[in-house]
């Protein structure tokens, strides 16, 4: 058995054969399904191209599909739409295969190293709700692109080499000035840190506020700040250790969100390809010193809008945010060699993405075939219709989001889980499966505004919804076990709505291919809604396990299964987990 796109290649062939000549037919899901299930468009064009009319092509395709034993109902609309649906048999064929193995429901695309660029949290600060999307969409993209055949990396790229270190550091050092790392003749000896990781939630804020209220102090952080990037033992002793703290409590959050990275490294991590770049760039001539900064000039002929020059080296000797990311592709192209590196941040960072890549394409850092894209999106809003913040107006970081999430999904527990652990592990999982399902939902550059009770709810396109679906089907199976079905032999169908269930299983290879093309989840959250809603519709009309015709029974605990499996795949890809009960 095949999957859709297996289908098109042999219609394709079919097509081929007749003398015409086309790369792909398309099988596009009919709007009007009284005219048949999937519609071709493809006579069209093909009319354009051979100088005759569609109709004419069309009834050529149409004579060769109706001897074929897959398809019935094939007829053509209007000037040569050539609508089709699929025979009893092909269905039952599909629903054996994808019994088997859901995988069957596949189509790989070519193997390519992806770098996934994502997540981005920031050393020594909080993780805020804008760090929420490139970690679930990163996420979520890095699993789709591991099943369709991908060899992917992760990297979280951390924040670690900014401002914040010297403001940190800075204040480490009034707050404990006897600290060995600070003495004059530090060479290195071990210290520990006398502060938790609650102690740095207030130290980062504070110091940040001290520096933008003195103007000394601010340059006093300048300055720690460029020792540290020029390898000052002491400080980066410290800021080490800083480092190793914070990344307990992002640890943590990432593991709440089903979020995890291959690499843990950061921009610091760049830093030992700054010196080589730099000199290969001088190399090409492509360096200029423009007011004591070290630039380089990005602009095309064919600009149409304005195109600073990128800053490498600025007028005082620091290194910046383009140079770290600069020095990160020179890294990883050295250490990966990867065909495409993808970057999840915030919409508004394009500019600085764009002028790094320019600088790598330019200088041939990467080659030409080597992809870098952008991946931005849009902010996730609080009811106000403004980034999400907290009841008095502060910043809200994730783990408090998550907190107001888990109250309203704990609100909702069902009373039979009576155990307090499973209580707080279930609500948990489903407060997350309500905040990511939300996150995908809308396309991946749209702002969308959260609200927190309506994603929480049992009831309409939410996380919990799917779950709680997905959780019903599941016991249905199990109930069925405790009866002696375990293998369901696949033997007929009812041709109702256990037919729509298939006919949309059977696109989901091209709602995959999409969601991978347009690097955006929104059509896989609303495939899992279309799919778990027919299928509760199907659910709510047959009653399975009292049916006494066993060969319906058999072949709809199979496609019980097969949407139970779908789901499970298609939750997975999200980084939504699916709890035993709820
Ligand atoms: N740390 C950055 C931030 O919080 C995001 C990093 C994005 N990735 C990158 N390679 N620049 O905005």
């Amino acid at each position: 058995m095949s999957t859709i796109k297996n289908l098109e290649q042999e219609l394709t062939k079919i097509v081929t054969e007749l003398g015409y000549k086309i790369d792909h037919i398309n099988l596009v899901p009919s709007g009007r399904k009284e005219l048949g299930e999937f519609q071709i468009n493809d006579a069209f064009s093909l009319a354009k191209e051979n100088h005759t009319n569609p109709r004419e092509i069309a009834e050529n395709i149409v004579a060769e599909l109706k001897k074929d034993a897959r398809f019935e109902n094939v007829n053509i609309a209007g000037a040569g739409f050539i609508n089709l649906s699929f025979s009893e048999k092909f269905y039952l064929d599909f629903l054996r295969s994808i019994q088997k193995d859901i995988k069957n429901n596949l189509d790989l695309e070519p193997r390519k190293k992806i770098i996934i660029d994502y997540g981005g949290a920031n050393v020594a600060k909080i993780l805020h709700v804008g760090h929420l999307r490139s970690a679930n969409i990163g996420e979520a993209l890095k699993r789709l692109a591991r099943l369709l055949g991908m060899d992917v990396i992760g990297d979280v790229h951390l924040g670690d080499s900014g401002l914040q270190s010297g403001m940190v550091v800075s204040e480490m050092r009034r707050r404990y000035p006897e600290l060995i790392c600070f003495k004059e003749d530090y060479q290195g000896e071990e210290f520990s840190l006398p502060i938790t990781s609650g102690d740095l939630s207030i130290i980062y804020p504070e110091a940040s506020k001290k520096a933008k209220e003195d103007e000394e102090e601010m340059k006093n952080c300048q300055k720690i700040t460029f020792q540290i990037q020029k390898g000052h033992l002491g400080y980066n002793a410290l800021w080490n250790k800083i480092k190793d703290l914070s990344l307990v409590e992002i640890k943590k959050i990432y593991n709440d969100l089903n979020t995890s990275f291959d690499l843990w490294e950061g921009e610091l991590d760049s830093f030992q390809y700054i010196r080589e770049m730099l000199e290969y760039l001088e190399n090409k001539k492509l360096l200029e010193i423009s007011e004591g900064a070290t630039i380089m000039d990005i602009k095309k002929e064919t600009d149409k809008k304005e195109m600073p020059p990128i800053i490498l080296v600025t007028s005082n000797g620091s290194y910046i945010y383009e140079t770290t990311d600069l020095a990160t592709i020179f890294g990883r192209m050295k250490r990966f060699s990867p065909d495409e590196i993808w970057y999840l941040a915030d919409s508004r960072q394009e500019l600085h993405f764009e002028q790094v890549f320019r600088a790598s394409k330019k200088s041939g850092i990467t080659k030409e075939e080597t992809k870098l894209e952008f991946i931005g999106f849009g902010t996730m809003n609080g009811p106000d219709g403004k980034p999400f913040k907290t009841r008095d107006g502060g910043v809200m970081t994730l783990s408090s989001l998550i907190s107001l999430v888990n109250d309203e999904t704990r609100k909702r527990l069902n009373p039979m889980i009576t155990n307090e652990q499973e209580q707080i592990k279930v609500s948990k999982m489903i407060a997350i499966a309500a905040l990511k399902y939300a996150d995908f939902l809308p396309f991946r550059t749209t702002d969308y505004i959260f609200e927190p009770s309506k994603f929480s709810d049992l009831e309409g396109k939410t996380g919990p919804y799917l779950l709680y679906s997905t959780i019903r089907m599941k016991s249905l199976l199990k109930k069925a076990s405790t009866e002696g079905y375990h293998n369901y032999e696949i033997k007929k169908l009812k041709k109702e709505t256990d037919k729509e269930v298939l006919e949309n299983l059977l696109t989901m290879p091209k709602v995959l291919k999409k969601a991978y093309d347009t690097k955006s989840l929104n059509d896989i959250a609303e495939f899992l809604y279309k799919i778990t809603s027919i299928y509760n519709k199907f659910y709510s009309e047959n009653h399975i396990l009292t049916s006494k015709d066993e060969e319906l029974k058999t072949s709809w605990l199979a496609l019980t299964n097969s949407v139970y499996k779908t789901n499970l795949l298609l939750l997975d890809i999200l980084g939504i987990e699916v709890p035993e009960k709820m």
